[in-house]
């Protein structure tokens, strides 16, 4: 069944009685079927394919990764990194078009994560590409092709972070790989048993964050450039920032769809289900439901604050970009940072760019993915042409 209402999908995010697609699940479908490929076995011991009481004992002890003194910290880095990135971004802005995408969008995410996490910046780029090949699993109907690309990506993401796992456990550190070896080897007593949920733990992280984060990126600045009234709303009001990364969050979220398994025959919007019969919850459609947002199509960064001042009041409620219920989202508050400090320096910068060429997406339906986004300078100056603008 879809479901493209935004309430039913809050609805089932929120209700106990439905389920994510675990590996009791998973093994149910059958040999030889994709749910018992590899990859998709490896995902199932990820925090977000665990139910609870196994979700509880991973999601617990890991507290709020991202409280607030981590995010100060992160916060600084990534203003340096932004700097870094779109220094080299608009020089080569210069020569012609370049590519946000290559050179901005899919940098941040990983170079953040690398220094959270302690990951050398010469893997960087391996663990992006191999991002980008083990999503495919997470596709709602991946081809054979993609299921083994998406294998023998697990399988070196595997041997990459069993080598990390073993080098911590040598020389531990406060980064978090270390202390989540320590915390796990206090709880569970066995360090087997410790390695192989930080294992679980480390590759869904570097999953979770990177494609995700620089869609949000990229696609925000789309969606402004897109609507230049927007965007010089954003420019005149910089703390519009957060209001617009938020409505980019609903317009287009980085993931459509979300599945889940009802526990008990159930009705979901006056349709039976049967146990085991699982739902899709279809994020991207349910973020432009008129029955819960004002004027759905309309890309309004006020949408927060009750809409446009000369337009009707958009209902101010909230998108299900970051899930809802058990499994919201751990890493939402360092997603939304390194969106707002990307943007706020970019809109700082006395620069006019457009868009050179249409962007370029990935044919997917799960994971949105702007594969590049060709941009372009108008002029430079100041004052009053200071400013980012659309075609
Ligand atoms: C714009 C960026 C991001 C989006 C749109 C996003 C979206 C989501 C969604 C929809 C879920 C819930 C999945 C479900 O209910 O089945 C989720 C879970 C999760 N996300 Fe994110 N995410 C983002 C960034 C990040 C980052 C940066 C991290 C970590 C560094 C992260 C870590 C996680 C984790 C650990 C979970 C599992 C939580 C659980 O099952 O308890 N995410 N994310």
């Amino acid at each position: 069944m879809l479901v493209n209402s935004h309430s039913l999908a809050q609805q089932v995010l929120r209700d106990k009685q439905w389920i994510v697609p675990d590996r009791a699940w998973r093994s149910q479908q059958g040999a030889g079927t994709r749910w018992s490929s590899p990859a998709s076995l490896q995902m199932s011991q990820t925090l977000p394919l665990l139910n609870s009481p196994a979700h509880t004992q991973i999601r617990r002890p890991l507290g709020n990764i991202f409280n607030q003194g981590t995010l100060a910290d992160l916060q600084h880095s990534t203003e340096e990194m932004v700097e870094v990135l779109l220094d080299e971004f608009t020089d080569q802005l210069v020569d012609g078009p370049a590519d946000f995408v290559a050179l901005v969008s899919e940098k941040l995410p990983i170079m953040l994560i690398g220094k959270w996490m302690g990951l050398p910046s010469q893997d960087h780029d391996l663990l992006r590409n191999l991002t980008h090949d083990q999503v495919h699993t997470q596709e709602l109907f991946p081809t054979a092709s993609e299921i083994r690309v998406s294998d023998a990506a697990t399988a070196r993401l595997q041997a990459y972070f069993t080598n990390l796992i073993r080098d911590r456990r040598r020389t531990p550190g406060d980064d978090p790989v270390s202390t989540w070896i320590r915390t796990w080897d206090d709880l569970e007593g066995s360090p087997a048993r410790t390695d192989a949920t930080v294992h679980a733990l480390a590759v869904f992280m570097v999953l979770a964050a990177l494609e995700t984060t620089s869609h949000l990126i990229a696609n925000a600045v789309r969606l402004l450039l897109e609507n230049p009234t927007q965007l010089a709303l954003v420019r005149q009001h910089p703390d519009l920032v957060p209001d617009a990364i938020e409505e980019a969050l609903r317009y287009d979220a980085p993931i459509h769809l979300i599945s889940r398994v009802a526990t008990a025959n159930t009705e979901l919007g006056g349709i039976s289900i049967a146990a085991g019969e699982t739902v899709q919850l279809l994020i991207g459609a349910a973020h432009h439901d008129p029955e819960h947002f004002t004027d759905p199509h309309t890309f309004d960064v006020r949408r927060r604050r009750g809409g446009a001042e000369d337009a009707p009041a958009s209902r101010v409620t909230s998108h299900l970009a970051f899930g809802a219920g058990i499994h919201y989202c751990l890493g939402n508050a360092l997603a939304r940072m390194e969106a707002t400090v990307l943007l706020t320096a970019l809109l700082r910068r006395p620069i006019r760019l457009r868009l050179s060429a249409p962007p370029r997406w990935a044919p997917r339906v799960v994971f949105r993915r702007i594969t590049s986004m060709h941009l372009t300078l108008v002029s430079t100056g100041h004052e009053s042409s200071q400013r980012i603008d659309a075609r």
